[in-house]
């Protein structure tokens, strides 16, 4: 199945740069800081499980797993302020995710949304239209909000994108709340294969750069971010993936069906 595009805004999001990590090869596939997973959705076939600890993240999730297309169409293309609007919470913070790039759903249109120089960016119609179009594709996904330390072990492919140790604060939950050198050791035990991203300059795993991209900080992307990944079980290093060779075969490691 081909990648879909985002459900919501996300502030350190990985739907950018998601083709630069290696596909996963396990028919279930794991975020344990799912925030807009933006892994996932370049995978929408696998056997998705979401789980975050931000409720917000989590509700946005479950309605959109849930939501019927007509239910989205529904929703106003035009906003000015959410609080005074009749709707579900987690469509207010579905629509709010899209009025400013951030990590918290707004009530009201940032300044950058209201200049309109780019539209398709921000919550109207054309946004609703794919979102609606796109509900269809994620029914067999699962969202729980929990930290990642409750999440029970198993063989899958487990995409890991903490907030960044070091610069990593603008979340709901953020880097403060991580014991880094906790999250190291839990990555190395899990089964299945592991990809693990961070932000240049991060010493809790022995981190590969993967390339330096656009961030969406400041307006319109303008500073960039030097990413690194730390990979278990791929069997291809990073540098490998990053120049585009092929990293996996054509069939999942557990056999039950063929790469989407
Ligand atoms: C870097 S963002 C994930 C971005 C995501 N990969 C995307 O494409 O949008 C990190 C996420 O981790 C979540 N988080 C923070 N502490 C957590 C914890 N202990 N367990 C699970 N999730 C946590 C935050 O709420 C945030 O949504």
């Amino acid at each position: 199945m081909k990648c879909l595009g985002l459900f919501f805004n996300y502030f350190g999001g990985k739907w950018r740069i998601a083709d630069r990590y290696p596909a996963p090869s396990h028919r279930v596939l794991i975020e344990p800081f799912a925030g807009s997973a933006g892994y996932a959705l370049h995978h929408p076939d696998r056997q998705v499980r979401l789980y975050d600890v931000d409720p917000v993240v989590c509700g946005v999730w479950d309605y959109l797993i849930r939501a019927r297309e007509s239910e989205i169409l529904a929703l106003p293309p035009a906003v000015t302020d959410l609080r005074a609007m009749d709707l579900p919470q987690e469509a207010r913070w579905l629509i709010g995710f899209w009025l400013n790039k951030g990590a918290t759903p707004c009530h009201r249109p940032d300044r950058w949304m209201r200049d309109g120089t780019r539209p398709n960016s921000f919550w109207g119609e054309a946004i609703r239209a794919r979102i609606a179009s796109q509900v269809q594709y994620i029914r067999h996904w699962t969202v729980e909000q929990r930290s990642y330390e409750a999440i029970e072990d198993s063989a899958a492919t487990w995409f890991v994108d903490p907030p960044y140790a070091v610069s990593g604060h603008k979340y709901r939950f953020g880097a403060k709340g991580i014991d880094f050198q906790k999250l190291g050791t839990w990555c190395a035990s899990r089964s299945g294969e592991v990809i693990v991203c961070e932000q240049a300059g991060a010493t809790w795993l022995p981190f590969e750069p993967i390339g330096s991209y656009k961030s969406l900080e400041g307006r319109f992307g303008k500073k960039q971010t030097h990413e690194v990944a730390w990979f278990q079980g791929i069997g291809v290093s990073p540098s490998a993936q990053a120049s585009g060779r092929a990293v996996a075969g054509q069939m999942f490691i557990d056999g039950l069906g063929e790469r989407g």
